[in-house]
């Protein structure tokens, strides 16, 4: 568990994540696996640190995974919670960060519906002076860093559970599938799975991935992406949305390929990984979609469906899941399949490793 090579002070997003970087998160990953699997499922390495959860917006897994990853780090954990906090009498989000500062807290874990938020809590920390790290839990529609790493580790892991590394995606084809507009996990992923040499292919009606996201990533990131199978006589209507928060161009030497699909099928054919996205409505402003129903039968992952993948295909969602909508409630209860609860017990071991290394690097 080497963190002397981890130089990272904050974890915004995997735009610029190397390769090195990647692997060294999957390697520490497995050491805390192997201590996960102990009777005793605690280690010393934080303990008089202070880690503090800032979730400004709902969330069950990813709340309670940081905190139980730092509970098992000897941390002390602080948890915020906005409906009962001074945001209620008038705070702003900056001086709430500056108060558990003065708490001491050394670490801050950012969940905010708006983008930007993380990394304007970590340029104040920067501008102060003070040696606090900032990790992304997830900001607006922009991105959600340790939900992809955790994907990484789930996927990686299973090929091969000693030495889990990037590379072994490489010539992988994994599919995701469904809310793309709105789904931060989705674009944390595409840098992610991008960077390890596998095709990715997004898949989603035209409304929920609209042809500008393909500008987007064609002109932000640097990411080659080709448009594939647009429909010509659709029934969701195309309609543009805002381009989603910049990020700052990749650094990473591999060319990345990306391709887009307004059907699922193309998409489907011969994966090695699927990857469903929850129907973000709470974000949807406006009637993106005809019905629930008619989602489904056009791009809900069924045991049908599956039957166009490898047939080792495994089946990935980020949670929470609408049973039915985005997957058959059948297929995501299927062991053989779904890999489901292995990605919310693999989020406690990676986000041990993350805390580990930004608590290394301080
Ligand atoms: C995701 C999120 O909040 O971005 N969930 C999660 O963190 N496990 C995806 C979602 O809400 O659909």
């Amino acid at each position: 568990m080497a963190s002397s090579t981890w130089t990272r002070r904050h974890i915004l997003s995997l735009a610029d994540f190397m390769p090195s970087e990647y692997d060294m998160v999957l390697q520490t990953a497995v050491s805390f696996q192997e201590v996960l699997s102990r009777r005793t499922k605690k280690v010393p390495t934080l303990q008089g640190q202070v880690v503090t959860n800032l979730f400004f917006e709902s969330s069950t897994r990813t709340r309670s995974s940081f905190e139980l990853a730092a509970k098992r780090l000897s941390a002390d954990i602080l948890n915020f919670a906005p409906g009962t906090s001074s945001l209620t009498k008038g705070e702003t989000i900056l001086d709430t960060a500056k108060t558990y500062l003065a708490m001491g807290t050394d670490m801050m874990v950012i969940r905010h519906r708006e983008a930007g938020v993380p990394q304007a809590i970590a340029a104040e920390m920067d501008r102060l002076g003070v040696n606090v790290g900032v990790l992304n839990a997830g900001d607006g529609l922009h991105e959600h860093p340790s939900q992809a790493l955790l994907d990484l580790f789930t996927i990686c892991t299973l090929l091969d559970s000693e030495h889990p590394r990037l590379s072994l995606l490489e010539g992988k084809k994994i599919a995701i599938v469904g809310d793309i507009l709105h789904s931060r996990v989705a674009r944390s992923n595409i840098w992610s799975l991008t960077a390890s040499g596998a095709q990715v292919h997004l898949a989603g009606p035209p409304t929920l991935l609209p042809k500008l996201f393909a500008d987007f990533v064609r002109e932000e990131s640097g990411v080659r992406s080709q448009e594939s199978d647009l429909i010509q006589n659709s029934r969701f209507k195309i309609q543009n949305s805002p381009p989603t928060p910049h990020s700052p161009l990749p650094t990473h030497p591999l060319p990345r390929q990306l391709f887009l699909h307004w059907q699922i099928e193309p998409a489907l054919q011969n994966a090695d990984y699927v990857m469903t996205l929850r129907l973000q409505r709470e974000r949807m402003t406006s009637h993106l979609l005809p019905s629930l129903r008619e989602y489904h039968q056009r791009f809900g992952i069924t045991r049908d469906r599956l039957q166009l993948c490898q047939p080792e295909v495994k089946v990935l969602h980020p949670g929470p899941v609408n049973r039915g909508v985005e997957i058959s409630s059948d297929l995501m209860d299927d062991p053989q399949f779904s890999l489901i609860s292995q990605q919310v017990t693999s989020g406690v071991a990676v986000r041990m490793a993350l805390l580990y290394l930004m608590g290394g690097s301080r």
